[in-house]
């Protein structure tokens, strides 16, 4: 096999995007050294503290520099994780010592910008959700990682675990007929450290029901249109970083989605919604997604985020069985993991940025029409099935 340069390997494998083949993806070696993907964290606030202990332990991961507008933090990150550079801003991080790929951990309002100056700047980036505060935006970032031949991939990572590989293959194989209907829920009683989860551009759709909304559209193929309900329910909220401030997005959310041949799913999320299991969901092992059909019909158990099992009940076996009540290696907050594991080796992860840019399309459909009361069609699509 040949050995390409660092740098070469990197651009081919963007480029690789969709154009290029597994196979040939595959010719390419890297030697042991360059293995290691170069990455930056800006945002090291709570989800950091998920995110940096599955990163330093991946053998593709090479952890260069952290950035907080808040040095402190930054600073405390690196000490922690021996990471070597910490900086105050976008501009000196990208700056310093290179690196390969920006991982976006701040204030979801921010993602936006911050990632479109990584790409400017020549890096990957895997962004927390949502990818940016708008379709158009989020649109106009993987057209311009396409023109400069990068990656832009975004969160959640919910394709990923072997409940929803389970989940989408019993579809796919017909286990429970024609399929009808679809349910999913996701709450707790909202954030308290942060401010923007209840800001212009926050909420509990993109913070929340943005899982449920790519497990379901993952599941049962792209919406083609919706009709939704938002309110908000709390006006104003204590948090630590602000003291008391108006909540302005919606913090209770509901959304009827078409999926085409009849099926129709319903997403619920909100941040009014006592559950015993908290924003942590520790011991969470009741079903929050139900898919049915007219030969069976299944339950996530647990959160699409943390499975626990698939229960399925089908017309040839009625007893109720359970499925997979592990969950592996995954972990919600692998995917950054899971993309440098991809830039290194070149193999196509299941994220993929056209999936998160529908589910993006879907929330902001689903505040059009709970402003105005009328059902949205949708333009974008993906590559389904996933799996
Ligand atoms: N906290 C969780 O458990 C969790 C889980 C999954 C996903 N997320 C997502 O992760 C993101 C961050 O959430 P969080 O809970 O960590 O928030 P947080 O408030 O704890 O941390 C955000 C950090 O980003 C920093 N920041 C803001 N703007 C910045 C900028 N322009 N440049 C550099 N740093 C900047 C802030 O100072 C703060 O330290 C959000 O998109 C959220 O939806 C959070």
């Amino acid at each position: 096999m040949s050995i390409v340069s660092r740098k070469e390997f990197l651009q081919r494998t963007a480029m690789a995007g969709s154009v290029l083949l597994l196979s040939q993806l595959e010719s390419f070696a890297l030697t042991k050294a360059e293995k290691k993907i170069k990455i930056a964290i800006i945002g090291c606030g709570s989800v950091s503290g998920q995110y940096l202990p599955h990163l330093s332990k991946s053998p593709y991961v090479e952890l260069v520099s952290v950035c907080d507008i808040k040095p402190e933090r930054a600073k405390k990150r690196a000490e922690e994780f021996n990471v070597p550079n910490h900086f105050p801003h976008i501009d000196q991080l990208l700056a310093g010592p290179d690196f390969d790929l920006m991982v976006t951990l701040t204030d979801m309002q921010e993602h936006g910008r911050l990632n479109k100056q990584a790409l400017n700047a020549g890096r990957h980036v895997w962004s927390e959700k949502p990818l940016a505060n708008t379709y158009k935006e989020g649109k106009a970032l993987v057209d311009l990682a396409e023109s400069r031949k990068l990656r832009i991939w975004g969160a959640p990572a919910v394709v990923n675990s072997p409940q929803f590989a389970f989940m989408s293959k019993a579809l796919q194989e017909g286990k429970l007929g024609k399929v009808s209907s679809a349910h999913a829920h996701y709450g707790h009683t909202g954030p308290t450290w942060s401010a923007f989860f209840y800001e212009e551009g926050g909420g509990s759709l993109p913070d929340l029901g943005v899982y449920n909304i790519a497990t379901l559209t993952g599941l049962l193929g792209p919406a083609k249109s919706l009709v939704a309900m938002t309110s908000i329910v709390t006006p104003d909220r204590a948090v630590d970083d602000k003291g008391k401030i108006p909540v302005k997005a919606e913090d209770n959310a509901m959304i009827l989605m078409d999926h085409g041949n009849g099926v129709i799913s319903h997403v619920q999320c909100g941040f009014n919604y006592f559950d015993p299991y908290g924003h942590e969901g520790k011991g969470q092992d009741r079903p929050t997604i139900i898919i049915w059909g007219t030969q069976g019909n299944m339950a996530l158990v647990g959160y699409d985020w943390a499975p626990y099992g698939v229960d399925m009940a089908t017309r040839d076996h009625e007893q109720s069985q359970r499925f997979l009540p592990d969950p592996g290696t995954y972990v919600w907050q692998q995917g950054a993991t899971v993309i440098s594991e991809s830039l290194a080796t070149g193999k196509e992860p299941l994220i993929n940025v056209h999936h998160a840019l529908h589910v993006l399309e879907i929330i902001e459909a689903a505040r059009e029409s709970g402003k105005t009361g009328k059902r949205v069609r949708l333009q974008s699509e993906f590559k389904w099935p996933i799996v």
